[in-house]
């Protein structure tokens, strides 16, 4: 299978102030390769470094540290015609589907435009091409939402026309910011759903960042992969099967049992784990230890000097934990 993306030792680190420099560090060592018609998931709360990651990977930001490859070549040393005739191969989709369409311009030409850039078509063809892809989004009867508007369409609508969009360039991997985060509880699954119908009709490689680790689990337990990022660092990575089913690190166990549960019967039943807290400590590029320490339950006074790699507990799932691969502890 064809490597798409792949992410090497990666690191981003936010500096500001003028005189005394402030550095954050944003994301810390991350690897991951996406190849063709891959699913995988980056899941995690609020300020763990998701978007940043994307966008690098979307080569809409660049790393401080590491490379990142689009089908096996180095995009820092790719130059601007290279980099153009690729970009339309790795699409992002943005979080904010009321921002990211101009609300002057009709459906039609919110796919049309870009689609008589990249494919150089016109008229009838144009019309044809445009009606194929609303249709392949869902957006049906597609004639019918031609000379409207997108403040017409719900927020899942414009979820789909961003979708319809982005497929004008005939990608080979979209990556979506949180492409549920802004709709209707309602219309989430049908979205995730469309991701799937794309991974699983077209072979496009979808990579979703995701707060909800329920519309995490559907996307990736039958198939594809979820990584999960604490601190800006990738805590547990693996098949969404295998990680849903049997998560190891402490952060992901939280994350997975206070998940919202509809049926209230188990919900009152469930024992949610309390972590030491809930903050999460600025990251600089001096910092030592693990980044969840301050959080953990099982801490050991290695976890507060070293920084835990990545390291296989079985076949496609990897954990970043000293008590986890030393067995140290039993948590
Ligand atoms: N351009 C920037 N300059 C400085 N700091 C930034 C910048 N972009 C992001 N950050 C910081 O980097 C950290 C990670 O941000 P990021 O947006 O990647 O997190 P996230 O996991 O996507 O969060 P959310 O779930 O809220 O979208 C945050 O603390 C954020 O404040
Ligand atoms: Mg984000």
């Amino acid at each position: 299978m064809q490597q798409v993306i792949k992410v090497s030792h990666v690191s981003k680190v936010f500096s500001r102030g003028y005189f005394k420099k402030h550095h954050k560090l944003v994301l810390d060592d991350i690897d991951l390769e996406v190849s063709e018609g891959d699913r995988l998931v980056i899941v995690g709360e609020s300020g763990m470094g998701k978007t940043t990651l994307a966008r690098i990977m979307a080569a809409l930001e660049s790393p401080s540290q590491g490379k990142v490859l689009w089908f096996g070549e180095n995009i820092s040393s790719m130059n601007k015609g290279e980099k153009k005739l690729l970009r339309g191969k790795v699409q992002y989709v943005h979080q904010d589907p009321y921002s990211s369409l101009h609300p002057a311009k009709t459906i039609f030409r919110t796919v049309a435009d870009p689609l008589k850039n990249a494919q150089k078509i016109k008229g009838k063809e144009l019309r044809q091409k445009v009606k194929e892809l609303m249709e392949k989004v869902g957006l049906t009867p597609a004639e019918y939402f031609f000379n409207k508007y997108p403040h017409h369409l719900s927020g899942g609508g414009r979820q789909r026309l961003a979708i319809a969009r982005a497929l004008t360039t005939d990608p080979r991997v979209i990556i979506a910011d949180e492409p549920i985060s802004m709709i209707d509880m309602s219309l989430r699954a049908a979205i995730i759903k469309l991701f799937k119908d794309l991974n699983d009709l077209y072979n496009i490689a979808v990579v979703l960042v995701l707060h909800d680790i329920g519309a995490a689990k559907y996307f990736t337990y039958e198939k594809g992969e979820v990584a999960i990022i604490y601190g800006g660092k990738i805590v547990e990575m693996g098949e969404g099967a295998k990680v849903f089913d049997n998560p190891l690190h402490p952060y992901t166990k939280v994350l997975i049992s206070s998940s919202p549960i509809a049926d209230p019967q188990i919900a009152r039943n469930r024992v949610v784990e309390q972590l030491r807290s809930y903050e999460v400590p600025e990251r600089t590029p001096q910092s030592k230890g693990c980044p969840f320490v301050h959080a953990c339950n099982y801490y050991v006074e290695r976890c507060m000097e070293q920084n835990p790699c990545l390291e296989a507990v079985e076949d496609n799932h990897w954990v970043a934990c000293h008590l986890l691969v030393n067995k140290d502890v039993d948590i």
